[in-house]
């Protein structure tokens, strides 16, 4: 990696399909800050086994992540691309993040709370370990910036937290991240028939979620049947109006236009127009995502070179960091 870049990390879970809320949360930036940052982007696999993976689906979902992440505009020629469980060095510093993090900021975790609750028949400690695995993606790499959505923040907050331990206790040994949000209006995107939870890939009623991968039909009966409320004013109130507002998100983020315009855009809009505008912004993006997404799915081959290319160069900096911590500890 060259030197003069600073080093922007960001990664998803490959637990299914990819969502519009990971797309405009996080991917769509991807591209766009390739030529600013020494960019690494990785297939947390290791993450998604807190939950109990179809290994054949699970492999396919992985490869599939990787084709959308080139289907985004990722250049493998520009960022490392690679598979978290492909570089064992996420596991060696996990161990040793584990003995410098706290029972109580684990316990503290929103997410862990939240998923506990879903899955109650398996809170494992992987579960519960999570957010150390996450800071050891980002300190191993001495990453300066975490690109994520509003989700992660207390994630990559406990990170900052143990990199700032680790250098207080061993001298500067790690790089202590910033917390980058690319976009606010679309750092999270909500369920559409429920607009006060997030937009999630694991949510049991499908009618909440845009896959990226959806079709035309679905996508149009699905934002049809979202929720909205009754006064037929179109305006930014995520509190009395979480659907609309929403809605506008969606809009705003695929389109780059601002709220206040949108706002005095649609005075005279009604419910049903708008939402043909947001669906019709939504298949402008998905229809040319999924055809270049095809595209790169059947160049199997090619994938494989990608991932293994990426593992190799990212190894090559993660042992940097576990040498450096292995000699501050005496291992
Ligand atoms: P994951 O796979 O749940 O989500 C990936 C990224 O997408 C963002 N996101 C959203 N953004 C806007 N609206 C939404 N509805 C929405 N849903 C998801 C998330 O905030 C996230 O940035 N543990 C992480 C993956 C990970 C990671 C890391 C991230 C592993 N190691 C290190 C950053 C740094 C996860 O499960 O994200």
């Amino acid at each position: 990696m060259g030197l003069s870049k600073s080093i922007m990390f960001s990664a998803i879970q490959p637990s299914g399909k990819l969502t519009l809320g990971n797309y405009i949360g996080t991917i769509s930036h991807w591209m766009h800050i390739q030529d600013m940052y020494n960019c690494i982007y990785s297939i947390a696999d290791l993450h998604a086994i807190t939950v109990n993976q179809d290994k054949k689906l699970f492999q396919q979902n992985i490869l599939d992540t990787l084709a959308l992440y080139l289907a985004s505009g990722v250049n493998p020629k520009k960022s490392i691309i690679f598979v978290q469980s492909e570089v064992q060095e996420h596991c060696q510093l996990n161990w040793i993040l584990n003995c410098h993090t706290y029972f109580g900021e684990l316990i503290r975790m929103t997410q862990f709370k939240q998923k506990s609750k879903i899955n109650p028949n398996n809170i494992n400690i992987g579960l519960f370990n999570y957010p150390i695995l996450m800071a050891a993606d980002i300190l191993l790499y001495q990453s300066d910036t975490v690109l994520v959505g509003h989700d992660q923040i207390q994630h990559v907050e406990l990170a900052r937290k143990i990199a700032k331990r680790l250098n207080f206790l061993y001298g500067q040994v790690v790089t202590v991240p910033k917390i980058y949000i690319p976009n606010k209006n679309g750092s999270k995107i909500m369920a559409l028939l429920n607009p006060i939870k997030k937009m999630s890939k694991s949510d049991s009623n499908l009618n909440n979620i845009i896959f990226l991968l959806d079709d035309h039909k679905c996508v149009v009966k699905k934002i049809a049947r979202s929720i909205t409320d009754s006064d037929n004013k179109i305006f930014y109130d995520t509190v009395n109006k979480p659907g609309i507002s929403n809605l506008l998100n969606i809009y705003s983020s695929l389109t780059g236009t601002s709220i206040s315009v949108l706002e005095n855009m649609f005075v005279n809009t009604t419910y049903k127009n708008f939402k043909l505008l947001v669906t019709q912004s939504i298949l402008d993006i998905l229809l040319k995502l999924q055809e270049k997404f095809f595209y790169f799915k059947n160049k199997k081959d090619y994938l494989r070179d990608i991932l293994d290319i990426g593992a190799s160069l990212a190894k090559k900096e993660a042992q940097k960091t576990i040498q450096k911590l292995y000699n501050v500890l005496g291992l």
